[in-house]
C-alpha cells in the first residue's frame, strides 16, 4: 500500500488563500493511485473538494458530531462532509482532546457515524510530554487505541505525540518505530488480519527535509502533516518522500 500523505489545515484557510493553495497541491500532485488528502477546515471543504474533482488528491474534515442530525449548535455531522465531497474525516486529534475536551469513548462513536456516513476515519493518538516523561507514554497510547476504536474498524491510526506537534520537536526513529510497531501489536490483536493492514500514520513537526527520514521508519504508512501542509511547496515535498518508498 503506497504511504498516504494527510494536510491538517487546522483553523486556517479563508477562501482566497484556500483555493490557491488546493489548486497548487492539485497541479503538482501529478497521476497515480490518490495518495494525498487535505483536510480543510469546515467552511472550505465544498470549495476546495470542487478544485480537487479529478485530481488524485481527495477531501476531509478535520472532526465530525456522533449524531448525523438534530439539535446541535455549531456542530458538522459526517452526512454533512460526505455531502460535501469529503471522504476521509479526522477524529481525536490532540487539540480536540485538549480543547473540547474529548475522550476515547466519544472518538469512537465519531467514528462510527463516520464509517456509516461512508467518510474514511483517521483516528488520532498519542502521549503528552509529562505522560513520556513519567514513562507512561506506552500504556497511554495503547490504553486510547484500546478506547476510541470500534469493533469493527476498518480506518487509519496516526501517531502523534502532542509534544512534537508544532513544537519542531520529533520522536527519535527508534522511538517512533517502538510505538508503532505497539500499535501495530494492538491493532492485529484487536482485528487479526484486518489489523495488519490499516495504515499507522506519523504526525508532529514532519517538513520536506525530514519526511524521508519518517518514511522508512517500520510500520510507518505516511504522514499527518500540519504547519507543513500549509505551504503547497513543503507539502508536495513530504508527498515525493513518502512516494520514494515502496508500499508496504
Ligand atoms: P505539525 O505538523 O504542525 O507539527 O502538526 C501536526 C498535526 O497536529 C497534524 O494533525
Amino acid at each position: 500500500m503506497r504511504r498516504l500523505v494527510v494536510g491538517n489545515w487546522k483553523m486556517n484557510g479563508l477562501s482566497a488563500p484556500a483555493a490557491e493553495l488546493a489548486r497548487a497541491v492539485a497541479a503538482g500532485a501529478g497521476d497515480g493511485p490518490p495518495d494525498l488528502v487535505l483536510c480543510p477546515p469546515f467552511t472550505q471543504i465544498a470549495a476546495v473538494a470542487a478544485i480537487l474533482a479529478g485530481s488524485t488528491v481527495a477531501v476531509g474534515g478535520q472532526d465530525c458530531h456522533p449524531e448525523p442530525a438534530g439539535p446541535h449548535t455549531g456542530d458538522i455531522s459526517a452526512p454533512m462532509l460526505r455531502d460535501v465531497g469529503a471522504r476521509y474525516v479526522i477524529l481525536g486529534h490532540s487539540e480536540r482532546r485538549a480543547a473540547h475536551a474529548e475522550n476515547d469513548g466519544l472518538v469512537r462513536m465519531k467514528a462510527i457515524a463516520a464509517a456509516r456516513a461512508g467518510l474514511i476515519p483517521i483516528v488520532c493518538v498519542g502521549e503528552t510530554e509529562a505522560e513520556r516523561d513519567e514513562g507512561r507514554a506506552e500504556p497511554v497510547v495503547a490504553s486510547q487505541v484500546a478506547g476510541s476504536l470500534p469493533e469493527d474498524f476498518a480506518g487509519i491510526l496516526a501517531y502523534e505525540p502532542v509534544w512534537a506537534i508544532g513544537s519542531g520537536r520529533t520522536p527519535k526513529a527508534g522511538e517512533i518505530a517502538g510505538m508503532h510497531a505497539l500499535i501495530r501489536a494492538r491493532l492485529v490483536q484487536a482485528f487479526g488480519a484486518g489489523g495488519k493492514e490499516m495504515p499507522i500514520l506519523y504526525g508532529g513537526s514532519v517538513k520536506g527535509a525530514n519526511a524521508a527520514s519518517i518514511m522508512e521508519i517500520p510500520e510507518v504508512g505516511g504522514g499527518l502533516i500540519g504547519g507543513a501542509s500549509l505551504v503547497a511547496a513543503e507539502f508536495l515535498a513530504i508527498a515525493a518522500a513518502a512516494r520514494s518508498f515502496p508500499g508496504t
